[in-house]
């Protein structure tokens, strides 16, 4: 049975469904399906014959214990989208599934991660967004989203040029502070297996990881 993906379909205008386990193709054909999302906890033979992209998600956690005060990270919740935060969330999209998967050939994931901060910034899809700033420049942000007890963090992103520097360990910080006076005592963020930069650094932050799972592409007719 394929579940038919309504935002997906509408916003990369083609249908896009997902499936649990091996999905059945005559019925994607049949209903015009061009994409099928396929989760799965672990590998599917059949699915890995056919040579289809998946992407490893890994769900991060920690506990939340205490607010702490943050120097030169500034909330950008209701601030207008820039270029440069808008180039900042493509560097943020390099490492999804949406650029790595070659047969996305119309910069989706430009698409998706713009649309991603925009609605952000504007409290659609995230309760909180910090900035980094130096000289009034915004070298990165992590978005939050609060949902009861537990928080997760959507898009983490520092300017290439200034990575490797802490920014990224302070907007967490900020991050976790901001969720933890929210209520929240767990902070969670999926982040791909194969982003060992990412990975590295969470688990440097005290987080660890709690959930995993696969997401296979498979491409109809393609
Ligand atoms: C992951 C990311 C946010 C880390 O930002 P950062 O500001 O460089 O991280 P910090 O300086 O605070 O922390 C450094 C630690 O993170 C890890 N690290 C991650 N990326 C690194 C980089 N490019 N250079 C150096 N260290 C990096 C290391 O473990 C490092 O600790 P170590 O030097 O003791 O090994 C950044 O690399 C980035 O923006 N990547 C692209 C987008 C992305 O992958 N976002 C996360 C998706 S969930």
């Amino acid at each position: 049975m394929i579940k038919l993906l309504e935002w997906d379909t509408n916003f990369f205008g083609y249908k896009i469904g997902e499936a649990q386990g091996l999905p059945d193709f005559e019925e994607a054909k049949r209903e015009n399906y061009k994409l099928l999302y396929v989760k799965s906890k672990t590998r599917i033979p059949d699915l890995d014959s056919r040579n289809c992209f998946f992407d490893h998600r890994i769900i991060h956690r920690k506990e939340l214990t205490e607010s702490t005060e943050i120097e030169n990270v500034k909330s950008l919740r209701g601030s207008p989208l820039t270029p440069d935060l808008i180039n900042l969330a493509y560097e943020a999209g390099h490492v999804s599934r949406y650029k790595l998967d070659p047969q996305f050939r119309n910069d989706e994931f430009k698409k998706l991660y713009k649309e991603w901060i925009q609605n952000s910034l504007s409290g659609k899809m995230a309760n909180e967004v910090f900035g980094y700033f130096e000289n009034e420049k915004c070298l990165g942000f992590i978005t939050v989203k609060i949902k009861d007890t537990e928080a997760s963090i959507g898009l983490l992103v520092i300017d290439p040029t200034a990575q490797g520097r802490g920014l990224a360990t302070v907007l967490t910080r900020a991050a976790e502070s901001y969720a933890e006076s929210c209520g929240a005592n767990y902070l969670l963020v999926a982040t791909q297996a194969t982003n060992t930069n990412a990975c590295r650094f969470y688990t440097k932050n005290g987080y660890n990881e709690y959930n995993e799972e696969l997401i296979y592409h498979v491409w109809i007719n393609a």
